[in-house]
């Protein structure tokens, strides 16, 4: 079911973005041989719920966030999937929880598989578009694999802790659309993590718990932020 656009009506529907538009050109200075041949193997864009639940262990480990959730609020927990790429991971999630959740995948392009997908609402949306779209109070979970990341990393060392300080306000303004005890969680290099949950416990002090988790299987070096809005 995607929405392009922020979903309103008469607003200009978007070109389907190909996924080659993120594959570098093999010469490109910008890449190693090496990251152009991984990048090669791995599209940035459709990662599977699988995946999704190795690595978010807390959500979908042994008890998962969203059966327990249910249990207790008897009504489908509301999940969103914030820089969804192809949606394939909030489609597989939805495909898994059935009933017990209302699935919404968010992106800024959007891609042509959404066209296939009807189990979840996919919304074209910019990052400000978001906060919009989405009422206060109204999420139980958010998730974002690869994406909320970007606005907490820079490359230019220098620039580094302004850049922690942006990200965390700008994950503060999405935590007012989480309902008491839920949750945020998104994918953060390690170097960066506890300097992020320092920040983001200045500005949500008391309203949430902050958990960092790292992921020793991954390669590359990165942790699991959980944010957990008080009852
Ligand atoms: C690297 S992809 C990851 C896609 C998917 N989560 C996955 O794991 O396969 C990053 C996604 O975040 C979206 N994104 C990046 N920056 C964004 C922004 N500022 N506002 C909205 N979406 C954004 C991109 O459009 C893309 O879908």
């Amino acid at each position: 079911m995607p929405v392009f656009g922020k979903g309103r009506k008469r607003r200009e529907r978007t070109e389907f973005l190909e996924t080659e538009v993120y594959r570098a050109p093999a010469e490109s200075k910008h890449f190693s041989r090496r990251l152009y041949r991984a990048r090669e193997k791995w599209n940035f864009e459709e990662t599977s719920y699988k995946t999704i639940e190795k690595k978010f262990f807390r959500i979908f480990g042994k008890t998962s966030f969203i059966e327990t959730r249910f249990e207790q609020a008897k009504r489908p927990v509301v999940t969103v999937d914030w820089g969804c790429g192809n949606g394939r991971a909030i489609s597989e999630l939805a495909k898994k929880f059935g009933k017990k959740i209302a699935a919404y995948g968010f992106s800024k392009d959007s891609f042509k598989e959404w066209s296939g997908i009807d189990n979840a609402k996919l919304v074209q949306a910019t990052q400000e578009d978001i906060l919009r779209y989405l009422k206060d109070n109204s999420v139980d979970l958010l998730f974002s694999n690869w994406g909320l990341r970007h606005f907490f990393w820079e490359r230019n060392a220098l620039l580094q802790k302004e850049k922690i300080v942006q990200g965390a306000f700008y994950v503060k303004r999405l935590f007012q659309k989480i309902r008491p005890e839920g949750m945020i969680a998104f994918d953060i290099p390690n170097r960066i993590a506890w300097q992020a949950k320092k920040e983001l416990e200045k500005l949500l002090r008391r309203k949430a718990k902050i958990i960092v988790d790292k992921d020793s299987a991954a390669r590359e070096g990165r942790s699991i932020l959980y944010i957990v809005k008080a009852a």
